[in-house]
C-alpha cells in the first residue's frame, strides 16, 4: 500500500452556526482515518466587525496552497445594519468562487424519510462564476427620481460549455443518466439560446445520457410534485441558487443540503460548504443540523480521491434516521460515528 497522502485543509468556520457545524464535520472526517491537517482562517462577519477585514490578496494566495477549503457559514445576523449588503457575499464568498475559479456549484439532494421528495436522488449543477452574479451593470443618476440600475447576466461560451460538460460527465455515472437543462429560454432568449445550443452539442458526446429541458418556473412545480424525474439539473448561477433552496426544502430541509464549489480543472483548491447560512438565532445552542456540513465532507473526500472514506460517511448519513431536534448537533454526529 502506498503511503497515505496528508491532505491540507483550510477551515473557514465563519459565523453563527458555521464554526459548530464545521467542527462536527471535521470530527467525522477524522473518524474515517483519512490523514489530514487543518488550518483555521478567521474570516466572516465576526472578523469584519472586529477589524474591518474581509479578504485580501495575500490571504487568497495563502488559501491557494491548500488541497481543499471547508467553510461553515458566513454572514451577519439578519437585519444587522453594521454590515452593508454584499460586503461579505461579494467580498468573501463570491471572491473565493471567482478567484479560485470554482466554476461548478455541485449540490446533491437525497429526499429523507418523511420529506416531500422522499427517496428521490438528484443533483443541481449550478454554474458558479457567471450569470447575474458576475457583477456586470451599475447605477446611473443615483438617488434621483430618474435612477437607473442594471445588473446583466453574463454567459460566456467557455463558462457555459465547461459547466454543461461537467453536468453530462456526472450524469453519465448515474444508473439512469439524465440531464435536465433548466432556464427561461422563452424570455431570456439570448442567454437561453446559448445554453440550449451548448447542451445540444455536448449531448452528442454522451449518447447514453437522456436530455430534457424545462423552464425554471415549471421546474419549481416538478421539484415539489415529481422530483424523481431528475438526474442532473444543469442551470445558471441565479436559477441554481434559487432552485437549490427549493430542492433543499422538498428533500428534508436546508439542514441536509451539501455543496461543493468545484474547480474540476484543479488549478486550485475546491471549497466545500453547507448550502445553509449562519442561522445566528440558533448558534451555540446545539440545535443546528450538522448533516449538511458532514455531507459536504463527503464531496470533499470524493474530490480528494478518498473514495472509500467518502462512501463510508455517505452510508452513515443515508442510514441516519434520528431526530435532529432530539439528538442535537453533537448528538447527530455521535450517532453517525457509531454507524461508521
Ligand atoms: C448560496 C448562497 C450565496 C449565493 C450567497 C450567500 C451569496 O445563497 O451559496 O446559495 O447566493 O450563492
Ligand atoms: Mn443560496
Amino acid at each position: 500500500m502506498s503511503a497515505q497522502k496528508l491532505h491540507q485543509i483550510a477551515v473557514i468556520g465563519g459565523d453563527g452556526i458555521g464554526p459548530e457545524v464545521a467542527s462536527e464535520a471535521l470530527r467525522v472526517m477524522h473518524a474515517t482515518g483519512v490523514s489530514f491537517s487543518t488550518t483555521d482562517f478567521d474570516l466572516g462577519a465576526a472578523r469584519y466587525l472586529r477589524d474591518g477585514f474581509v479578504l485580501d490578496d495575500a490571504t487568497l494566495e495563502e488559501l491557494r496552497n491548500y488541497d481543499a477549503i471547508l467553510l461553515g457559514a458566513i454572514g451577519p445576523a439578519i437585519g444587522d445594519p453594521r454590515i452593508p449588503g454584499g460586503t461579505l457575499e461579494r467580498g468573501l464568498l463570491l471572491k473565493l468562487r471567482f478567484s479560485l475559479d470554482l466554476y461548478i456549484n455541485y449540490r446533491p439532494f437525497h429526499g429523507v424519510a418523511g420529506s416531500i421528495a422522499e427517496g428521490c436522488s438528484f443533483a443541481i449543477v449550478r454554474e458558479n462564476t457567471e450569470g447575474p452574479y458576475a457583477g456586470e451593470g451599475g447605477v446611473l443618476r443615483y438617488g434621483t427620481p430618474f435612477e437607473v440600475a442594471t445588473q446583466g447576466s453574463v454567459n460566456t461560451r467557455h463558462g457555459v460549455e465547461r459547466c454543461v460538460r461537467f453536468a453530462f460527465e456526472r450524469a453519465s455515472r448515474l444508473h439512469h443518466p439524465k440531464v435536465t437543462l433548466v432556464h427561461k429560454t422563452n424570455v431570456l432568449t439570448f442567454a437561453g439560446d446559448l445554453w440550449q445550443r451548448v447542451v445540444k452539442e455536448v449531448s452528442t458526446e454522451f449518447p447514453n445520457v437522456e436530455t430534457d429541458y424545462q423552464h425554471v418556473d415549471a421546474a419549481c412545480i416538478y421539484l415539489v410534485d415529481d422530483a424523481q424525474r431528475y438526474g442532473i439539473i444543469v442551470t445558471d448561477n441565479l436559477f441554481g441558487d434559487i432552485l437549490s433552496d427549493l430542492a433543499g426544502a422538498v428533500t428534508g430541509g436546508i439542514g441536509y443540503a451539501a455543496s461543493g464549489n468545484l474547480n474540476p480543472a484543479r488549478t486550485g483548491p475546491s471549497l466545500f460548504e453547507p448550502v445553509h447560512g449562519a442561522a445566528h438565532d440558533i448558534a451555540g445552542k446545539n440545535l443546528a443540523n450538522p448533516i449538511a456540513a458532514i455531507s459536504s465532507i463527503v464531496l470533499m473526500l470524493e474530490h480528494l480521491g478518498e473514495e472509500a472514506a467518502a462512501r463510508q460517511v455517505a452510508a452513515a448519513v443515508a442510514e441516519f434516521k434520528g431526530d435532529v431536534t432530539v439528538l442535537g448537533t453533537s448528538g447527530v454526529t455521535d450517532e453517525l460515528l457509531r454507524r461508521m
